[in-house]
């Protein structure tokens, strides 16, 4: 795990402190190293991101967790875009997309998730991505895209338009959207990995959607990733799907960490709680996040926004101190309580 080390605040609450030195006890929430499947890295090229620009040197080095098929690490917040990032072709509402993407590097993330689902967002991203580039400005991009049609034929060719989008040569992660034909996706997905032509093979759900069908393809795929919805109110996944990702050593994507943004619109009539300050917390998004992220299963949330304000936010809760276990206990009640 990286750790970012703040200067210390004069005065220090025991946790953050402990937190501080890297000796607090977060019930194992967060792995202190990476785990001997580092070594298994797939192809030789896993870690190493396919984006064509170099890996940045970030000022702000977030906590990470590894991927466990791998060992990568993964900065533990990531950028979501699907509504945030469907802006069509104005150049103004790109150019503010663009800048989100430049912030969200800047602070050291890696994972952007997108869909063929999502409108025009996969372009805003290439849109974003060539004007870094043009610009001198280095990323180190995780991309993590979807293949969505329910003609298993027409996979292939979809997964062409979207790294066409995205500008990149291949994409590191491809998920089967929602299980959508997953049967006759999946084979193809492992075999372009085979190939070398992307690096990590997942599936995903939202809502609690299909958590039956989920779990089966959980245990009987070589999956490297799941994504799911997780959120101190959506905790569905800690019953089953959570524990089987650790068992199965799968990386976990959390989306909907906010709700779409209407858990956020909740908790914003309340004060920050004693915790939260203790935490580190600069307002409630922080608050959710860091819950998430300290689930010992997850490896990444995220979160979408528009406004660079909010990225910085966002990415600013992957450090330290995270809620230990029965810290996350108090802030699921504290929250199902408030909203
Ligand atoms: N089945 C699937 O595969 C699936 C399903 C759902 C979602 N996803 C993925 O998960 C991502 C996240 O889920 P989501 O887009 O449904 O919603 P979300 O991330 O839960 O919430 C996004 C909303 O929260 C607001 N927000 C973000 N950061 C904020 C902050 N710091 N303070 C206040 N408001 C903030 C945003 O508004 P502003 O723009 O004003 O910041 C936006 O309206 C998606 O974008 C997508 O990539 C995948």
């Amino acid at each position: 795990m990286d750790v970012r080390r703040d200067a210390a605040p004069r005065q220090q609450t025991r946790r953050a402190w402990l937190a501080e030195q890297g000796t607090l006890v977060l019930s194992g929430t967060v792995a202190m190293s990476l785990p001997g499947r580092a070594a298994q890295a797939q192809g030789g090229g896993a870690t190493r991101p396919s984006s064509a620009a170099p890996i940045a040197t970030p000022r702000h080095s977030p906590v990470t967790k590894p991927i466990p098929s791998s060992g990568e690490p993964l900065p533990v917040v990531g950028l979501g875009t699907w509504i945030t990032f469907n802006v069509g072709n104005d150049p103004r509402a790109r150019d503010a997309c663009a800048e989100v993407v430049r912030a969200f590097f800047a602070r050291g993330g890696r994972v952007i998730d997108s869909s063929p689902m999502y409108g025009s967002s996969q372009p805003v991203i290439g849109h974003a991505l060539a004007k870094l580039s043009r610009a001198g400005e280095s990323a180190a991009l995780f991309s993590a895209e979807k293949v969505w049609t329910g003609d298993g034929a027409g996979g292939a060719q979809q997964i062409d338009v979207s790294r066409a989008h995205w500008g990149v040569p291949r994409f590191d992660l491809m998920q089967v959207h929602n299980l959508l034909a997953w049967e006759a996706h999946l084979p193809r997905l492992l075999a372009m990995k085979a190939e070398g032509k992307l690096r990590y093979v997942g599936i995903t759900t939202s809502e609690g959607r299909r958590h039956g069908e989920f779990e089966r393809v959980m245990r009987t795929q070589p999956l490297d990733f799941v994504q799911l919805t997780y959120n101190p109110v959506d905790r569905e996944a800690e019953r089953r799907l959570l524990p089987l990702a650790a068992e199965r050593g799968l990386a976990v994507l959390a989306n909907r960490p906010f709700r779409e943004g209407a858990l956020l619109d909740a908790l914003a009539r309340h004060p920050l709680p004693g915790w939260a300050v203790e935490l580190r917390c600069d307002g409630w998004a922080q608050a959710v996040l860091k819950f998430i992220v300290s689930h010992p299963a997850v490896t990444c949330a995220i979160p979408a926004t528009s406004q660079v304000a909010h990225v910085i936010q966002n990415v600013g809760a992957a450090r330290n101190p995270l809620p230990d276990a029965a810290l996350r206990a108090r802030i699921a009640a504290d929250v199902a309580r408030l909203v």
